[in-house]
């Protein structure tokens, strides 16, 4: 089922756009308060004949306009289209793009599962939802919000919406909606290749196919790609990322994509080389210190990170920032064998410099993930990245400390960390700052060798944080903890349960807020 967005001017007014489904949006602009306060709604949409449509059930008190709320009117009269949803924004005050987003979302949430294949939204008019931003959270909101992860199901019902379109409205500045449209589009595909290769099964999505799919979209969006194995593991001397790939019988991957600006020139470039560097955990099983089969199924959402950077270079590909980007991924099975490494083993990473590589004394081997990212990220500094991000299912400390409501972030550099605040804002993802700490590094100091790969059960995530600042050393970086994050346990009326794609966004805004 192929899912195809178009945009479409509103030549025509809304009451003649012959869909199934007429989205508007309403928003409830109540200002008085106490006892005498009446709901008081409002169109966003200066339309009279669908105005005259919604006119009643909106007097009637039955919708009221909270956010994501939804209503479908049949047959409504007056209008081109078969039904008009009434999808709400909540109150006017607060409207935002980001609520613009779900509402868009819910919208086409609300069409599948009536087999209804064609939507329009009518773009909202409003001077707090300006056309670019609003546009492009439309398309945003539409794409992710058809995206389900029922891929294996033989008897999944066809239930894709096969045409969206964003009515623009004469009052909004046509050119910036398209052009938002657009740039939509091509986030939320990357968001959505994300969440596909999250959904794969561990049989399925090994390392070697990662690093294929990886480089299949590197060719389709013009970014440069190698993918390695063993073998440069060896060469690299990473004898981190190859401790925990020894006791799996597929082989590990080592994924390099690169996005140069156009005129680069590594002769006279200057800018800053951002590195993007994922987990990429195929299946964890813990190996040795294997985990509880309770809810081991999940654990092939352990590569959510690397998805989440290759997500991200995807649109960065196409959305072409005047900054040089290297993605490395290092991606791997967590298996129990007799090969795999052992509790109280001794490996040491890979060398930074002309400094040798850290010894790590084992302690654990389901902490995984922060030796993988360690070569990864001393890799990302070897080849010329001057700046650093990376994400990771890390710890299921950070879920226990922020829920299923935000990522933990970590940084050594408050100016780096500002940025990727300031990210935040377009991207709408929530993320919140965790510590780091001379106290939490203490934790980790090992009695035979340089650093131990776990410090206890409490500050589970700062501790594993502060693991990684070890191989980040004093180039500006940020740590993005999204075990909490990366998989929705039950759908809500934007989007689906299932692989969330959550950073693709953030990491996305945060490296385009270093072009020039
Ligand atoms: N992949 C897990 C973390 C995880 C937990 C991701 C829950 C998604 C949901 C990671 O490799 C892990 O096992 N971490 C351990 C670390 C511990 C052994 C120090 C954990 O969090 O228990
Ligand atoms: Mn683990
Ligand atoms: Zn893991």
């Amino acid at each position: 089922m192929k899912t195809e967005l178009v945009s479409s001017p509103l030549s025509s007014p809304l009451s003649s756009l012959a869909v199934e489904l007429l989205a508007v949006a309403v928003t409830d602009f109540q200002t008085e308060k106490g006892p005498d306060a009446k709901l008081q709604l409002a169109l966003l949409n200066a339309d009279a004949a669908v105005a005259s449509a919604a006119a009643e059930v909106l007097a009637s008190g039955e919708f009221k306009a909270g956010a994501n709320e939804t209503l479908v009117l049949h047959a409504p009269a007056g209008l081109a289209a078969k039904r008009l949803l009434l999808v709400g924004l909540g109150k006017a005050a607060k409207l935002s793009i980001h609520g613009l987003r779900s509402a868009a979302g819910t919208a086409v949430r609300a069409a599948k599962p009536r087999g209804l294949r064609e939507v329009a939204f009518a773009l909202p008019e409003h001077e707090s939802l300006p056309a670019f931003a609003a546009a492009r959270a439309v398309a945003e909101g539409a794409l992710l919000a058809d995206f389900d992860a029922d891929t294996y199901r033989s008897d999944r019902k066809d239930q894709g919406v096969y045409s969206f379109k964003l009515a623009v409205p004469a009052s909004v500045d046509f050119a910036s909606a398209q052009a938002g449209f657009a740039e939509g589009e091509i986030v939320a595909e990357a968001q959505n290749f994300a969440r596909v290769q999250v959904n794969e099964p561990g049989n399925v999505l090994t390392p070697t196919v990662l690093g294929q799919r990886a480089a299949q979209m590197a060719e389709s969006v013009g970014l440069k790609w190698e993918v390695h194995s063993t073998e440069k593991l060896h060469e690299l001397q990473m004898g981190a990322f190859w401790g925990v790939a020894k006791g799996s019988e597929e082989p590990p991957a080592l994924i390099v994509l690169t996005y140069e600006p156009e005129g680069y020139d590594p002769a006279t470039y200057t800018g800053p080389v951002l590195g993007l560097v994922g987990k990429g955990i195929t299946f964890d099983s813990g190996g040795i210190s294997i985990k509880p089969g309770d809810g081991m199924e999940k654990m092939k959402y352990d590569m959510a990170g690397s998805a989440a950077m290759l997500g991200a270079i995807c649109a960065i590909g196409q959305l072409k920032p005047s900054v040089k980007v290297i993605c490395v991924v290092c991606s791997t099975e967590n298996m129990p064998d007799g090969r795999a490494y052992k509790p109280g083993d001794v490996l040491t990473a890979m060398p930074a410099g002309d400094k040798p590589g850290k010894t790590i004394e084992i302690i654990n081997t389901d902490a995984e993930g922060r030796l993988v990212l360690a070569d990864g990220l001393t890799y990302a500094r070897s080849l010329g990245a001057t700046h650093l991000i990376n994400a990771a299912t890390l710890t299921g400390a950070v879920g226990v400390a922020l829920g299923k409501v935000n990522g933990g972030v970590f940084s050594n550099d408050d100016e780096t960390f500002a940025k990727f605040q300031a990210a935040l804002e377009t991207s709408g993802e929530s993320f919140w700052r965790l510590p780091l700490g001379d106290e939490y590094a203490y934790l980790i100091k090992s009695d035979i060798a340089d650093i131990k790969n776990t410090g206890g059960r409490y500050g589970g995530a700062s501790t594993a944080a502060e693991f990684l600042h070890v191989f980040a050393g004093d180039t500006p970086w940020i740590h993005l903890d999204i075990a909490g994050m990366a998989w929705i346990d039950e759908s809500r009326p934007y989007i689906a349960k299932g692989p969330s794609g959550i950073a693709v966004r953030s990491v996305l805004e945060w490296v385009r807020s270093y072009q020039s």
